[in-house]
């Protein structure tokens, strides 16, 4: 291989791996980490060189693979999966107006026209759905999942006040499906926050995650409650009707009761489009909603059959996206926040500007490096963008509006809150406090990270962990295991209400499966989908401590610098003895199979599971381990079986096929546990 085209291959494989990252960041954890511009940045690169080194293109690639927000792959199941009867294709994006000509001119050509009827619609920024009514009645609601198969959210649909649940008007079909967006109008979502802050619960970082979060909700209740709307774009039928054209339907489907758009417009050339694009790419920000972009659609419908789809989007629709708001502020200061490991993070604060529905007031900036490679002053005017996470960025300096009064950065040689020293890894970025034991911003953090949802789901925030540390009754998380009710209740503004319910939070951990008590711990590098590979591979936290580097390798998603960092959690005597605590007072280090093992049948076999099955996917994850097999997320050249259902994944099956993994059915594997 020439050397340029291996560089191809290593970046290719780079982008590819983390796109599948952030995938499963948005559609499964709610918690992107990047922009969606900055995604599909990431994304072009990988779908040019995929052109130009067409000798390493993968039909798993995520160029290909469309994004799964299926819940229980990895998380438990919470949602029975339900396959869709037309797959729910995804649509191909653009931030560039030239490739919209190039879209037109492709239409047309197919089609043989001169001039094509595009319907111009909104997307919104919210999550997909799909309805199916039958005589009128709203029977089935499930997510978009992997496009072939969602998670049925029914259940939670229907507490939506704004979904009908019986349609008003007449002439619909007999059964139809309907797909559109559910969104959290700006409003919702900043109250939904200001009482996530009160409770001390985590944030939602935009109204896109607060949406598709709150339709996984477990508890339908509160899903009524969290203000969520719905918009309807695209309405799909087997029988004979008369529609020729997409806005008609769009019409039709508002006269049935369904909420559609009142912006949709029909352009009749790329030139009007254009038009429209400009007018929303500013009108955008006064919408009471967040939208990302306009879609646009060929608005005949038997025009659409012929041009058909390929294997991920339609060849008759494609979306502009809007670049991502920006806004001017100034550098009032830099502050430098110490986090949970120990990293320095330098956060500006800056005057308060308005930006995507938010007051901003203050941007993260990475690190060091970043702050040099902006060649940031305080007292600079800079763009802030809002990116995946709660706390926007600053993505440039406006030289042209420099003072001659700027301030350089001091980047602190010592830890802001105990004074230690800085240290800094050759190979990474950030600069660390070493001193986890003493400095009290890593403590605090640390019990943050111990009690937060995911991990022992305890009832503690930022404000709770700051009181119990300054009171002296919190310094090694066992601690929290000893706090009295009488010591709550010394702590001010606690009633004996909120003491119980913290106690009960409390008690309750202690039954935590041990992949969340691992998780919790807060080892470096070990996430939560490390702490359920470790779990599972060697079952306690006897087998993980006595682990050798070599063993911890060969755990699936371990590398060497996560079993660097293992071992070197348990070459410390203080962790050892602070687990040694922990069991004391009764927290789980064991994993539990589920349910007694039946039987050995499956010993030794890793099996992973793909599509829709006569039970719920946990529940077979359940049989698997009862009869003493493994049950994992991915195929790769360990994997014993591809035990497949209704509509498995294509890129599990192709995986399976080219690695020559077994695939076998539901029936099969019945026979084989007997
Ligand atoms: S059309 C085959 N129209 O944007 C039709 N999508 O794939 C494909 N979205 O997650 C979708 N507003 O949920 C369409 N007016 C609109 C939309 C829209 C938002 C979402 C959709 C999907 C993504 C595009």
């Amino acid at each position: 291989m020439k050397k340029t085209e291996s560089l191809a291959f290593e970046r290719i494989l780079k982008l590819r791996k983390e796109l599948e990252e952030h995938n499963r960041r948005y559609y499964i954890d709610n918690k992107p980490l990047i922009s969606d511009f900055d995604y599909d940045i990431m994304m072009n690169e990988l779908i040019t060189l995929e052109k130009r080194y067409p000798q390493f293109s993968s039909e798993v690639s995520p160029s290909v693979v469309v994004g799964s927000d299926v819940h229980n792959q990895n998380t438990g199941s919470q949602f029975v999966q339900a396959a869709h009867r037309y797959p729910m294709l995804s649509i191909s994006n653009t931030y560039d107006k030239a490739e919209l000509s190039v879209f037109d001119e492709r239409v047309r050509k197919i089609l043989q026209v001169n001039n094509v009827n595009y319907a111009c619609e909104l997307k919104i920024d919210g999550t997909a759905i799909c309805l199916t009514y039958i005589q009128g009645k709203l029977i089935r609601a499930v997510t978009r999942g992997d496009g072939s198969v969602g998670d049925d959210v029914t259940r939670n649909v229907l507490k939506i006040n704004a979904i009908p649940r019986v349609l008003s008007g007449s002439g619909f079909p007999d059964e139809f499906e309907v797909r559109g967006e559910i969104f959290m109008p700006w409003k919702s979502f900043d109250e939904l926050n200001l009482k996530r802050e009160e409770n001390e619960e985590e944030l939602f970082a935009n109204p896109r995650n607060a949406a598709s979060g709150s339709l996984k909700l477990i508890d339908s209740e509160e899903i009524g409650k969290r203000g969520l709307k719905a918009i309807f774009y695209h309405v799909l039928y087997d029988q004979e009707m008369n529609y020729t054209s997409h806005c008609q339907l769009l019409e039709s489907a508002r006269a049935w009761g369904l909420p559609t758009s009142p912006y949709v417009t029909l352009c009749n050339s790329i030139e009007q489009v254009s038009a429209f694009l400009d007018f929303w790419d500013v009108e955008r920000t006064s919408l009471p909603y967040p939208t990302d972009g306009v879609v646009i659609k060929v608005d005949n419908l038997l025009d659409q059959k012929i041009l058909g789809n390929t294997s991920k989007s339609p060849r008759w629709a494609t979306a502009y996206k809007f670049k991502p708001e920006q806004a001017l502020s100034r550098v009032v200061s830099v502050d430098f926040q110490v986090g949970r490991t120990g990293a320095v993070t330098p956060v500006a604060n800056l005057e308060p500007v308005l930006l995507s529905g938010t007051t901003v007031k203050r941007a993260t900036l990475h690190n060091l490096d970043q702050i040099k490679s902006l060649d940031l002053h305080i007292n600079d005017m800079v763009f802030v963008e809002k990116g995946g996470e709660i706390i926007p960025k600053i993505t440039a300096v406006d030289l042209s509006r420099r003072d001659s009064i700027v301030f350089p950065v001091v980047f602190p040689q010592n830890c802001p809150d105990c004074g230690t020293p800085l240290v800094r890894e050759e190979s990474e970025a950030k600069y660390y406090c070493p001193n986890q034991f003493g400095c009290p911003t890593q403590i605090k953090a640390k019990f943050l990270h111990f009690c937060s949802r995911k991990a022992m789901d305890i009832l503690a925030g930022e404000a709770t962990i700051n009181q119990m540390f300054e009171k002296g009754y919190i310094s090694f998380l066992s601690d929290l295991y000893k706090i009295t009710e009488e010591q709550l209740l010394s702590l001010q503004g606690w009633k004996e209400r909120a003491a119980d319910r913290f106690l009960q939070s409390v008690e309750k951990s202690k039954n935590a499966p041990f992949s969340k008590v691992l998780f919790a711990l807060g080892i470096r590098f070990v996430g939560e989908t490390t702490a359920k590979s470790l779990s599972r591979h060697f079952g306690s936290i006897d087998g993980i401590i006595s682990a050798s580097r070599e063993e911890l390798l060969q755990v699936e998603d371990i590398g060497e610098k996560m079993a660097d960092s293992i071992t070197a959690y348990f070459r410390e005597p203080s962790n050892v003895s602070l687990i040694s605590d922990l069991k004391r007072l009764g927290i789980n280090f064991e994993e539990k199979s589920s349910g007694n093992s039946k039987s050995n049948k499956l010993a030794g076999l890793n099996i992973v599971i793909s599509g829709v099955f006569s039970i719920s996917r946990d529940e077979m994850k359940s049989v698997i381990e009862a009869h003493s097999g493994k049950s994992v997320s991915s195929v790769t050249s360990t994997t014993s079986y591809l035990l497949t259902g209704e509509n498995p994944g294509p890129s599990k099956l192709q995986k399976a096929k080219q690695l020559g993994v077994q695939i076998i059915s539901e029936a099969e594997l019945m026979a084989i546990i007997g």
